[in-house]
């Protein structure tokens, strides 16, 4: 029998965010439909949600569709869509049994009629469990998410002198979640996308170049391992560092 692997020394992730990229350099590395690799990358999922729960990792949200996807070609698009939709039919139950809640991040208004139901349906069918919640951004933009609070703010007649990060921070899609810890980007790019651009302030980023259908649970606990190993200041020093360098 082979022994399980030591547990992960220090501390674990509260919230983990992922950018799941790479899967068409993944498909076109095979010789396969883009949409083949998002499929890959959906059963990947499965392994990363399991291995959230075996870790503790309380939250964890996935990037799957931002606003700016829907200048993708339309056979992705609708494809994007429809896996959603399979995700929903034939993981729900599943994940409800391993005790996951299921959110939504983003503007359910301009999905299919029959794709805005069963994903109100599933959050409403998940929504005593708290094991895991996993916070799905499909239709998701944070400038959208931004201007989406503002105009909230702005029509509920908050005066000026009561906007602060706070504030602001109960408006947005992730209300009531707290910032991601660590932001995961995979296949190697350096940049943001527009995904939890006013959360991010403060989180962790581990980026590597395996694309997102290879990213496994090895993967994943490296990410985590290095997270342990991080110094999170918040703008601030170290104090004990500061004391040893002061004394
Ligand atoms: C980015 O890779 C990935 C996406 C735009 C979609 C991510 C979606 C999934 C993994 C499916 C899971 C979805 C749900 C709803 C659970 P890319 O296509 O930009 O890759 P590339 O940069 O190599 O072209």
């Amino acid at each position: 029998m082979s022994a399980s692997p030591a547990p992960i020394s220090g501390n674990i992730p509260a919230h983990v965010a992922i950018i799941m990229d790479g899967n068409g350099r993944w498909a076109l590395k095979r010789g396969l439909p883009r949409l083949a690799g998002h499929k890959a990358g959906t059963e990947n999922l499965r392994q990363i949600i399991k291995a959230c729960v075996e870790f503790g990792v309380k939250y964890l949200t996935i990037y799957a569709f931002s606003t700016e996807n829907w200048g993708r070609p339309q056979e992705e698009v609708l494809g994007l869509m429809r896996i959603l939709e399979d995700v929903i039919d034939r993981e729900l139950a599943e994940l409800d049994s391993q005790g996951v809640q299921l959110r939504h991040l983003g503007q359910l208004n301009r999905l299919p009629a029959f794709l805005q139901e069963k994903v109100l349906h599933a959050i409403e069918a998940t929504r005593h469990n708290s094991r895991l919640i996993i916070n799905i951004a499909f239709n998701y933009g944070g400038r959208d998410e931004i201007v989406h609070a503002i105009q909230q703010i702005i029509r509920e007649g908050i005066p000026a002198s009561e906007v602060t990060p706070e504030l602001v921070s109960q408006y947005l899609y992730t209300a009531g979640t707290p910032d991601p810890d660590l932001i995961i980007r995979t296949s190697g790019e350096l940049r943001i996308s527009n995904f939890l651009i006013w959360q991010t302030a403060y989180s962790e980023w581990y980026v590597t170049p395996t694309y997102w259908p290879d990213f496994d649970k090895t993967e994943f606990r490296k990410a985590l391992e290095e997270f342990a190993q991080r110094d999170r200041r918040y703008g601030k020093v170290n104090s004990t560092e500061y004391e040893e360098n002061h004394a």
